[in-house]
């Protein structure tokens, strides 16, 4: 098992965000999180990569128990994370976005193979790499996000709503990319509101509901499933 949530808790000071939440994902999956806003699924992301304490239960990355790491330990571990809202820094340029993502000592060693890579999957970014961040478009800016992530050469990669802002047609092309790098053995968990969407590129979910995850299943089995139609497929 990659990566394993057992029964865990997340308090936001006084308020639960999380109750009981359990999942897993194995090597080479694509797996989606859904849920409504406030469901708790930037919690559970947040819980996953030591932002937020845990309350109850634990989370495991290869058979280690990962509850007290902080964020730069689950980097060296080989987990990354593309944020919600994407948190560049508009004011700097396209490269020194990119170069963010060097966190680990071998990052930084390769930095310039590595940055070649990104560059290779979107090619944009490479004519636009002097521009500042903040001048591209929400889907370019999109890209520069999943290739800081990437910059680590990450096992495990989790998205956090990548898709807002960002028109279909590029949709399309991150979803590319995305199918592309699990190819190379990269294994990834969306986080993801739209049902329709999160299935164009994930095989199997869990739909959280107020800080508690209440379906799982293959894409076959929970788009027959009438509970999951009746809760999710309205939605986004
Ligand atoms: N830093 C925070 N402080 C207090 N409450 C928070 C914080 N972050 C999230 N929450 C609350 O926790 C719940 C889950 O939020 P979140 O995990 O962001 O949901 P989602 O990502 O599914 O929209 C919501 O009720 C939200 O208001
Ligand atoms: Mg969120």
């Amino acid at each position: 098992m990659m990566l394993e949530l057992k029964n865990i808790a997340v308090d936001h000071g006084k308020v639960r965000a999380l109750w009981d939440v359990s999942l897993h994902v194995e090597q080479g999956e694509r797996v989606a999180l859904l849920g409504a806003n406030g469901a708790g699924k930037s919690t559970t992301i947040g819980a996953i990569i030591g932002l937020y304490p845990l309350s109850e239960g634990s989370v495991s990355y290869e058979g280690k128990e990962l509850s007290h790491h902080r964020t730069a330990e689950t980097v060296n571990e080989g987990i990354s994370l593309v944020p919600e809202g994407r948190r560049l820094f508009p004011g700097m340029s396209v490269f020194e976005n990119l170069a963010m993502g060097a966190y680990t000592r071998r990052a930084r060693k390769n930095m310039a193979e590595e940055i070649e890579k990104i560059y290779t999957l979107f090619p944009i970014l490479k004519e636009k790499r002097r521009q500042n961040a903040g001048e591209l478009s929400g889907g370019q800016q999109q890209q520069v996000a999943v290739g800081r992530a990437l910059m680590s050469s990450p096992r495990l990669l989790l998205l956090d709503e990548p898709f807002i802002g960002v028109a279909p047609k590029v949709i399309d092309e991150i979803l590319d990319t995305l199918r592309k790098i699990v190819e190379e053995g990269v294994t990834v968990l969306l986080v993801e509101q739209n049902v329709h969407r999160a299935f164009d590129f994930a095989t199997r979910a869990y739909v959280l509901e107020n800080g508690r995850t209440v379906l799982d299943g293959d894409r076959e089995r929970l788009l027959d499933d009438p509970e999951f139609a009746r809760t999710f497929l309205g939605l986004g």
